[in-house]
């Protein structure tokens, strides 16, 4: 029946790809404790679907309800959505993360050990490579330190994966290594609920034109960049979600033991006042901004190369900035209306 089972499936990302698992005749099983989401998501989903979706409440860290999930639904594979994200937090409380992060990991592939579940898809993020020497950036790029915990701990998950497959020879993962997923579903219901003041900026760009917020400040624009400003690759949510779809179908054709990362973002890079230009030409909305100091930590520029996702995922990204900027759009109306 290829069951799916998605932790943090009431996430950001986890909803969308729940959405497009859906689509392909997966049977996603949700286990969310909604520390990071909203309830409401469920019913979203529902009325997206129009299907009943199966959902424990819960921390994935406990191992009792991952077993008995896994045990009782006969789980197949598995999407690892359920993680801290925030850098700044991070940095503050390292021990947090850590211990979500990576000590819940080891746990969650401990459970695994005993049950047949043989595929697995892995969260990972760009931010392994901190300041790439080439650009676009390959899956071959060297991992430097990493500049933050949460960054750390992606780097560490995505060894400890490897240690693990390498030595149960069991399992098929793909960790992916995404870029910045922005936007929301086209129909509205579901996309990003940044909890307190974004930190990210597209959703601080919505608020803005929604006037919740009264600026955005530029973290600088003193960069050796074309404008000055730091350049990223921003990847519509829902092709995001097409690359874990894609990412099982390859893994449940693969034998045992196997291990691979892949880059899902869009090729492109955009800085920052591109995007800001480029949500004003898109929406007709005037976003109110000034430049500010550089961020800590902040990168100048990443966009990947993604052909190695083409080729081996056959997936490719299919929406432009233009569209995850207006979908992101449109989803900040409809939260802003309820
Ligand atoms: C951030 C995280 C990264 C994570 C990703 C997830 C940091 C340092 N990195 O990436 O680890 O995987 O989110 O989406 O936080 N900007 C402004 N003003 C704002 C907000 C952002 O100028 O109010 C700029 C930033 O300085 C940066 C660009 O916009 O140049 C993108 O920022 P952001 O959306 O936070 O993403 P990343 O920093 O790339």
């Amino acid at each position: 029946m290829n069951k799916v089972l998605v932790t943090g499936g009431a996430g950001y990302i986890g909803s969308h790809t729940v959405v497009e698992l859906l689509e392909a005749g997966f049977n996603p099983i949700i286990v969310d404790n909604f520390e990071n989401s909203d309830r409401s998501v469920l019913e979203k989903l529902k009325l997206l679907t129009r299907k009943n979706i199966t959902f424990y409440e819960g921390d994935f860290g406990d191992s009792r309800l991952l077993t008995e999930v896994i045990k009782n639904e006969n789980v197949s594979s598995i999407i690892h959505f359920a993680a801290y994200k925030a850098v700044g937090e991070s940095v503050k409380n390292p021990l947090k993360y850590y211990q979500n992060n990576v000590s819940g990991l080891i746990n969650l592939l401990r459970i695994i050990g005993n049950f047949n579940v043989s595929s697995f898809v892995f969260s990972s993020s760009c931010t392994v490579y901190g300041e790439a020497k080439i650009l676009p950036i390959t899956e071959n790029e060297e991992i430097k330190p990493a500049s933050s915990p949460y960054g750390s701990t992606k780097q560490m998950d995505e060894t400890i994966i490897k240690d693990f497959v390498l030595a149960s020879n069991s399992l098929k993962v793909a960790s992916l290594r995404y870029f910045n997923p922005i936007g929301a579903h086209p129909s509205s219901l579901i996309g990003e609920l940044p909890l307190g003041i974004p930190a990210n900026l597209v959703p601080f760009v919505t608020q803005t034109a929604a006037g919740i917020r009264k600026e955005l400040v530029i973290n600088g624009n003193d960069y050796p960049t074309p404008d000055g400003t730091c350049i990223r690759d921003y990847i519509h949510v829902v092709d995001l979600a097409k690359a874990h779809v894609n990412a099982l179908r390859h893994l449940l054709n693969q034998k045992e033991g196997y291990y691979d990362t892949f880059n899902i973002g869009t090729g492109k890079g955009s800085s920052v006042l591109e995007v800001i230009k480029s949500f004003e030409k898109t929406t007709g909305k005037k976003v109110t901004y000034k430049i500010g100091p550089r961020r800590q930590g902040d990168i100048i520029s990443a966009y990947a190369a993604v052909d190695k996702a083409k080729s081996i995922l056959e997936w490719q990204p299919t929406l432009s900035l233009e569209d995850a900027l207006r979908d992101a759009w449109n989803w900040q109306q409809s939260i802003s209306r309820t």
